[in-house]
């Protein structure tokens, strides 16, 4: 009988200093399968009274039970220390020193074909030119046939032009715009004098006097395409006009724009919606592997123009023996490759931050005619 009380006192204290020693979770929980798991020293103990005559078993019982007891206290207390333990030393590894200077931010900067696009307004603004645009999907009709495509013409495929599904009631494509050229047709409808919002052209009657700048879409991909580009459209209508108007204008445009003189040249050409219609070419320096734009004997082309087709006049209300008029386009990411030596018009649209940290611009350096654009 003593025999047996001093064994459960040498097994109590033999567990309670595992469970003290027990440093993590893991090797406390080695110390309840031994003391009480199926096999466990307890629970052997308890299972063995079974087998007692009810004299032990009556004072057995409660020291067999005090001490499952207290083993089972002791270890969920070391239990909560643990894992108290744990959580300060935690909380004490992920400390955030609030009173630290916070790390370096990338300042932003101005994406060079809004920069671009900033100094050609500027310049335009000046000679007297508003700001209009449109919308990015676009109608056949605004697109092409007011411009004086023929119906069912090739051309239409080979502006490489990004269509919609079709519409199932009227079975209308919808498509998104290869040019910004339909602003010229929802300009100069003189009808359309309720726009789809307020910042959409509206319908104006001559003198108009517009450019137009805004995205554009065809389905091409290499050094100097990408699917999304830039354009901008230029419109003059009014009594009068001559293609002299439309040379000194470009001209004027390309010399501030590379602030300095640029020779150019006209090259007659053929789009659908001007007669006669011409392509410009600057003067440009190619010898050196890179183009320098006004220097050297090479001609580079740099835009479309022409007098308003009399079809499309008509087209938009605008009787063509009243008013003449001119237009021109051009792509405003390639004129910022040039101007500003960017030689993948890819990169332009990747959302590289090195690439914006490098070619970017300062927001608080705004271009304007007065203080100079770039
Ligand atoms: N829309 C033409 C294009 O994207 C560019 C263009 C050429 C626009 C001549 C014009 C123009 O207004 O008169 O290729």
């Amino acid at each position: 009988m003593t025999g047996q009380m001093t064994d459960l006192t040498t097994l109590e204290s033999e567990l309670s200093a595992r469970i003290a020693a027990a440093s993590d979770l893991a090797a406390l929980d080695a110390v309840r399968i031994d003391a009480l798991g199926k096999q466990g020293s307890v629970s052997a103990l308890l299972k063995g009274m079974g087998a007692l005559s009810p004299d032990e078993r009556r004072v057995q019982g409660p020291l067999i039970n005090g001490l499952r007891d207290r083993v089972t206290t002791a270890i969920a207390e070391r239990k909560a220390a643990l894992e108290t333990a744990e959580l300060d030393a935690r909380l004490q590894s992920e400390r955030v020193d609030l009173t630290l200077p916070p790390p370096p931010r990338r300042a932003g900067s101005v994406h060079p074909t809004m920069q671009v696009m900033d100094e050609m307004v500027a310049i335009f603004a000046e000679m007297g030119f508003d700001v209009k645009e449109g919308p990015d999907i676009e109608d056949d009709f605004h697109n092409f046939t007011a411009l004086n495509f023929p119906p069912r013409h090739p051309a239409r495929e080979m502006h490489d032009t990004f269509f919609f599904k079709p519409d199932p009631v009227t079975g209308e494509r919808k498509l998104l715009r290869t040019h910004t050229s339909p602003v010229q047709v929802r300009t100069m409808q003189a009808t359309n004098s309720r726009p789809p919002a307020p910042w959409i052209a509206a319908g104006q009657s001559p003198p108009i006097r517009i450019v137009v700048p805004g995205r554009t879409y065809r389905c091409d991909s290499d050094q100097t395409h990408t699917p999304m580009f830039h354009q901008m459209e230029g419109l003059v209508i009014d009594k009068g006009i001559h293609m002299g108007h439309l040379k000194w204008t470009l001209e004027t445009f390309i010399s501030r724009f590379f602030e300095g003189q640029v020779g150019a040249r006209f090259r007659p050409h053929h789009f659908p919606f001007t007669e006669p219609s011409a392509e410009m070419d600057i003067q440009c320096d190619r010898s050196g592997g890179e183009v320098k734009v006004g220097q050297g004997s090479d001609w580079l082309e740099i835009l479309g123009c022409g007098m308003v087709h009399p079809n499309v006049l008509r087209n938009c209300g605008i009787d063509p023996n009243e008013y003449q008029g001119f237009a021109f386009g051009m792509g405003i990411d390639r004129l910022g490759m040039l101007k500003y030596g960017m030689p993948d018009l890819r990169d332009m649209f990747a959302s590289d931050t090195r690439w914006l940290a490098h070619y970017g611009f300062s927001p608080f350096a705004a271009p304007t005619a007065a203080s100079g654009l770039s």
